[in-house]
């Protein structure tokens, strides 16, 4: 039936391989959903995919209810069904079989699945041979496999409805008897289907039109009645899964400049590109038909260009609307995110003019000296500014643009306690470390503890160490950078190690580019409104040289990659000139990250060489709002 015939075409997406995934299809077509795709490895990406059109006929979307993200093996247990479990070493025991979005970790394996076991609430990767029906319970239990009453209770009465009276004695054994005996007698009345995962979109969509329940008392994205948060950008709830996954790849984008999933579920098999010039974003079929209606992915699919449903008027569409405020609740979202609470950073008094002193700074992981180009651009004087580097391109641009007034440290590792001391003390200390390892979107990542991302405790260490002993009283500031597509554990970690939640940062809002970040830090007002000032050259046409004209009003994030600068689903150069796409001129490069024209035209450097620093480097304006309010402590000319 349904079921098998979804399974199917999951299996006929999955063997297309890495080269059918990444194609672009035009509207009217369909993406195939990545997330069967996280094992291939940058290299395997390529630069130029670009020119290879297969056109993939269209399976139409028949997902059964309750099977979101069913498996790609034809082996069954799908998330969220109630499963026996054996792992070497242990007897088997009951579990939930989970997305792997939830474990924190990667995903399964083929022929595997995730499994959260009952009781200790752990993760393991189970195969699916070692993996049974919740309802094979006569064959598996045995007395000393069941001490967690209380689990056992709360998935009996959700799961199949059915309640156990208290009992009166206080045994454990006769406390578990009625519960046993339902189990052992096979669930019944309900049985097997009263144990079947119940909270599904197509449900939420029914109580909310049929029975006039409030959407924002369901996960938009899996319909799950336990919310965790709000959902950003439409009306409705997330759970916690839910929340977690959008926290980490809402911020993703492919190849071709658009988002790797749905904006509204993170997910989805199929998505649909939005034709608005400038807008990157996807929906999929499956939001499309169960939270706007039967046959909303089909229209979509006939309409050129079809605009997506944060381009189209503000009205309720189905189940599905928008928030009249989803920019201001899209950064509380990425502030209030992860409900750590920490105690509020010291504030300082803003110092006298008269005795505001030079700026003395600690610029580790410096780059292209970004932090030293907007101290000076608004006018600050700085003291020192020591810099940790180690590519020499990179420095080579500190020292010509900054004729040697930064004075290079070179590898952070070797920076000792006693080199703080003599250098220091520092008034202002910042630094982005490399994200290669912690973001998500290179899926032979290494994390927080590994590979470049441990350079991060680095970061931490010389915070500490430049940081004013308790009994001096002087305003110090600091500010760490990292990219929004990581994990959502690594980023509770440095949150943990910072002592703050971070702020997310959208260069879009004061540049002609996308680049979303996270800033931790205690710099005065970072959680302001961004408001973008005469300078900013907001459009892409405002970067350009003379003679050349600009196809779309921004481009997406920029990063060291040379198909970076490639827009839209059809791939297209951003710019004009003598009728003929042409890709971005370094110039035009450094007028949209906010660097004076020709920053990085030093040592003969090749055009590949300067978008690999610009790609890393951040940008000047945002770097500008957070740096401003530091007027206010230090000496200016
Ligand atoms: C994400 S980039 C930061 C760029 C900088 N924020 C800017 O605006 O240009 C990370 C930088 O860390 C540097 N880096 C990597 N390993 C390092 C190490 N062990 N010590 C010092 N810097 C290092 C890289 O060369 C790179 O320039
Ligand atoms: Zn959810
Ligand atoms: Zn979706
Ligand atoms: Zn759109």
């Amino acid at each position: 039936g349904d079921r098998g015939e979804g399974r199917r075409k999951k299996g006929r997406e999955g063997e297309g391989g890495v080269g059918e995934r990444r194609e672009k299809l035009k509207k009217s077509e369909y993406r195939a959903n990545r997330r069967g795709s996280e094992g291939e490895t940058e290299k395997e990406r390529g630069e130029d995919h670009s020119s290879s059109h297969t056109h993939t006929p269209f399976y139409p979307s028949k997902r059964p209810p309750s099977s979101l993200f069913p498996s790609q093996d034809n082996k069954g247990f799908d998330i969220g069904e109630l499963v026996w479990g054996k792992i070497k070493g242990f007897s088997w025991w009951p579990g939930i079989v989970v997305t792997w979005r939830a474990t924190g970790k990667r995903q399964a394996t083929h022929g595997m699945r995730w499994l959260q076991w009952f009781g200790d609430g752990k993760f393991s990767e189970v195969s699916a041979d070692k993996l049974d029906s919740i309802t094979a319970f006569p064959k598996f239990f045995n007395q000393a496999s069941y001490t967690k009453l209380t689990s056992y209770r709360r998935m009996a009465s959700l799961r199949a409805e059915k309640t156990f009276p208290q009992c009166e004695s206080e045994g454990p054994e006769d406390q578990v008897k009625p519960m046993l005996d339902w189990a052992i007698g096979g669930f019944l009345p309900k049985g097997q289907e009263g144990l079947k995962p119940t909270d599904n979109p197509e449900q939420m969509v029914h109580e909310v039109l049929k029975n006039n329940r409030s959407i924002e008392d369901f996960c938009l994205s899996c319909g799950k009645t336990r919310v965790a948060t709000f959902h950003p950008l439409f009306e409705g709830g997330l759970c916690q899964a839910c929340k977690d996954v959008y926290l980490e790849i809402s911020y993703m984008y492919d190849d071709d400049g658009y988002q790797s999933y749905c904006t509204v579920c993170c997910g989805g098999r199929e998505v649909l590109l939005c034709g608005n010039a400038n807008c990157c974003r996807c929906f999929c079929v499956d939001c499309l038909d169960i939270l706007v209606g039967a046959g909303a992915s089909n229209s979509a699919r006939n309409l050129d260009p079809w605009r997506c449903f944060m381009c189209q008027p503000l009205q309720t569409y189905g189940v599905l609307k928008r928030r009249h405020d989803w920019s201001m609740k899209l950064q509380e979202f990425f502030v209030n995110d992860n409900g750590q609470e920490f105690e509020s950073p010291k504030i300082y008094r803003a110092v006298p003019a008269e005795q505001r002193r030079p700026i003395r700074v600690l610029s580790l992981f410096d780059g292209i000296a970004t932090g030293y180009l907007v101290l000076r651009d608004l006018g600050f004087k700085v003291d020192h500014y020591i810099a940790s580097e180690v590519c020499e391109d990179s420095i080579s641009v500190g020292v010509v643009r900054h004729e040697g007034r930064i004075q290079y440290v070179h590898d952070v590792r070797n920076i000792s306690r006693k080199n703080i001391e003599e250098w220091g003390p520092f008034d202002l200390v910042i630094g982005g470390s490399p994200c290669n390892d912690l973001s998500i979107v290179n899926p032979a990542r290494k994390g927080l503890y590994e590979g470049t991302g441990r350079l991060f405790f680095e970061f931490y260490r010389l915070l500490s160490e430049a940081k004013p002993k308790e009994a001096e009283d002087r305003p110090f500031f600091w500010m760490f950078e990292n990219v929004v597509a990581m994990g959502v554990n690594d980023k509770r970690d440095i949150s943990r190690f910072l002592e703050c939640n971070p702020v997310m940062i959208d260069a879009i809002e004061v540049s002609a580019a996308h680049r979303a970040r996270y800033f931790w830090g205690n710099l005065p007002g970072m959680n302001r409104p961004r408001c973008a000032s005469g300078m900013d050259k907001l459009e892409l046409q405002d970067c350009l040289d003379h003679g050349r004209v600009a196809k779309f009003g921004k481009v997406r994030t920029i990063t060291t990659r040379s198909n970076s600068i490639k827009q839209g689903k059809d791939q297209h150069f951003p710019v004009m000139m003598n009728g003929k796409e042409d890709i971005l001129w370094c110039t035009e490069l450094e007028r949209i990250f906010g660097f004076p024209v020709h920053y990085t035209d030093v040592s003969n450097m090749g055009r590949g060489a300067r978008q690999k620093l610009l790609g890393r480097s951040w940008s000047v304006p945002v770097i500008r709002h957070l740096f401003a309010p530091l007027k206010d402590y230090f000496a200016c000319e």
